[in-house]
């Protein structure tokens, strides 16, 4: 009888500390605008969770999306950006950087919404990264008037999100002006099996898309051979 008790502990113990159990909890409507490696690894892993996943591409009709959306299972859909964006409460700007201006212009009125940036802009210029923008975040901000923008999973790999190491913690720095969003992009990033910090308001994103470059330049230019050894 203990031990039926022990087991019994156990199990709501370990279902309790598993990320997908919190998640289940309040699942979130989330828009992940760019099917590529972030796009893809976010929308997996939290589909997986219980979280509705509509993809936002320029074809989501291709294999490719397609496919991802069979692998999401019944949470996961794809549509174009704008029809993605409204049907959300939070919106993932999984996108290159040079594509950011318009792909926030075709999402419509995101008042009230969430925007989730995870971007960095490298420009790759003779053996070292330029910032293509000196404050991508808060330029989001601008313009997307009425939604909060976090800054967010900019300093880690896709790999990272996808399947985060099991010998080490990875901690994902969030910046934005609102508690609230970021507490529940917290939730979310935490149930991917990665810690968070918040490291404060909107404007020191910009001190994050350069940890990102850093980042980059650490892990893809100077250890060609050692990929995605250092995070922070
Ligand atoms: N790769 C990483 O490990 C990593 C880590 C942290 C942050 N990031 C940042 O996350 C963002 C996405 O990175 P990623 O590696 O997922 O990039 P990616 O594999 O190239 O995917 C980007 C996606 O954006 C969409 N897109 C929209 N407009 C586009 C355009 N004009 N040109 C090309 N694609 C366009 C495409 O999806 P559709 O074809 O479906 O529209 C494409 O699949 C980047 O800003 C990057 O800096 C990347």
């Amino acid at each position: 009888m203990r031990n039926c008790l022990s087991i019994l502990i156990l199990a709501v113990l370990s279902f309790c500390a598993s990320p997908s159990a919190w998640a289940n909890e309040s699942p979130e409507t989330i828009a992940i605008i760019g099917t590529g490696n972030v796009g893809g690894a976010l929308g997996t892993r939290w589909a997986a969770q219980g979280h509705r996943i509509i993809y936002g591409s320029r074809t989501p009709d291709a294999e490719p999306v397609q496919a991802l959306v069979a692998e999401g299972g019944e949470n996961t859909s794809a549509a174009g950006t704008h029809e993605a964006a409204q049907a959300a409460d939070i919106i993932v700007l999984a996108v290159p950087w040079t594509a950011t201006e318009a792909t926030v212009a075709a999402l419509g009125d995101v008042a009230g919404k969430i925007i989730i940036d995870p971007i960095n802009a490298s420009r790759f210029v003779e053996g070292r990264i330029e910032i293509g923008h000196p404050a991508l975040a808060e330029a989001i901000a601008g313009w997307a008037p009425g939604a909060q923008v976090v800054k967010a999973l900019n300093t880690t790999s896709y790999t990272n999100m996808a399947n985060p190491p099991a010998d080490r913690t990875i901690t994902v720095p969030l910046a934005g002006d609102s508690d609230e969003a970021k507490a529940r992009v917290a939730r979310l990033v935490r149930a991917l099996g990665l810690a968070v910090r918040d490291v404060g308001p909107l404007y020191n994103a910009r001190y994050l898309e350069a940890m990102g470059n850093l980042y980059i330049y650490v892990n893809v230019m100077q250890q060609p051979d050692t990929r995605l050894e250092y995070s922070f």
